[in-house]
């Protein structure tokens, strides 16, 4: 039987820890891609020693040659640099569209049915690149945002409620920067609304800090960014297309007429199963949920149109 195929590119922090979560959940086969020669055999090697251990079943390959990627069903790409305090995601723009459009360009050379997960930062703008250096169609590149932004709302939520995180839910809209829209709307713990659990100043606080998740961790850490939850939540998202589980997730999903977005990748609620994204899911936002909604999909079409003026 032939298992399934995973590469996941950049064995720095984010992409290890993928590597790692998809050889926990059985995922396939993986391999790990790094330019900086022994990096990604290396860990690769110590993730496969931790497998009778564990109880890892698949193989886990490290590599720097894009041969040994070849005939993958799904692409994690977590290349570029991340951040340090004091940046914002779209500082790493410039630098990381290089970075990201020559993986790109390689994986999906190697791998020419591959679905790819963008994980690199500003990663709805990547995610647009990818999309149009790979030539893959829209379905087949999505973006790992919301997944990771919602975990950190209803990670907040189950603290000041005082829940299980398996209870709260949560759905974190738009493009993955300051702009984001945590939906307090859409916020529950075991269905019943936050807004009937938690006063609004509480809520103001959580919305805030679900907005700065990521900053509040590299502020604390100095030296690079956060990689446990980014990775986890790359993995659901392989698995949900790998199984085609089918399963909506927040995720940064080509939208043309979907939220008249006309064009872009922006957070929204998608269907991920066997193939990528199958369909986004629309419902009626509030007129300041929309007003929130079009300012975020805005700071994505300028970073789109920052991208054309440097030449992708
Ligand atoms: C974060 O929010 C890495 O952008 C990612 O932590």
């Amino acid at each position: 039987m032939r298992h399934p195929k995973i590469t996941v590119v950049g064995a720095g922090n984010v992409g290890a820890t993928c590597a790692l979560w998809a050889a926990a959940r059985d995922l396939g086969d993986v391999v790990l891609l790094d330019v900086v020669e022994g990096l990604a055999a290396g860990k690769a090697l110590d993730l496969a020693q931790a497998g009778p251990i564990a109880g890892f079943a698949r193989r886990i390959l490290g590599a720097t040659d894009y041969a040994a990627t070849a005939g993958s069903d799904l692409a994690v790409i977590t290349a570029g640099l991340a951040r340090r305090p004091g940046m914002s995601r779209d500082d790493l723009l410039s630098r990381n569209a290089e970075i990201v459009a020559g993986v790109v360009r390689s994986v999906a050379a190697a791998s020419p049915d591959a679905v790819l997960i963008i994980v690199s930062n500003p990663v709805d703008a990547m995610t647009g690149l990818a999309h149009r250096v790979s030539g893959l169609p829209p379905a087949r590149v999505v973006g790992m945002a919301g997944v990771l932004d919602s975990a950190r709302m209803r990670t907040f939520i189950a603290v000041a409620a005082g829940a299980s995180p398996k209870d709260v839910q949560a759905v974190v809209l738009g493009g993955h920067g300051d702009t984001m829209v945590p939906l307090v709307r859409q916020s529950s713990v075991g269905g019943v609304p936050l807004t009937k659990l938690l006063p609004p100043e509480e809520i103001e606080r959580i919305v805030e800090r679900t907005r700065n998740g990521g900053a509040e961790i590299v502020a604390l850490l100095k030296t690079g960014s956060a990689f446990y939850a980014p990775a986890a939540a790359a993995a659901e998202m392989a698995q949900a297309v790998l199984r085609d589980e089918r399963r909506v997730l927040p995720c940064a999903a080509y939208c043309d007429k979907e939220y008249g977005v006309g064009g872009y990748f922006v957070g929204v609620p998608a269907r991920l199963g066997a193939g990528g994204v199958l369909d986004v899911l629309e419902f009626d936002l509030t007129a300041e949920e929309k007003a929130a909604f079009d300012r975020s999909a805005a700071a994505v079409k300028d970073l789109m149109a920052k991208l054309k003026n440097l030449g992708y």
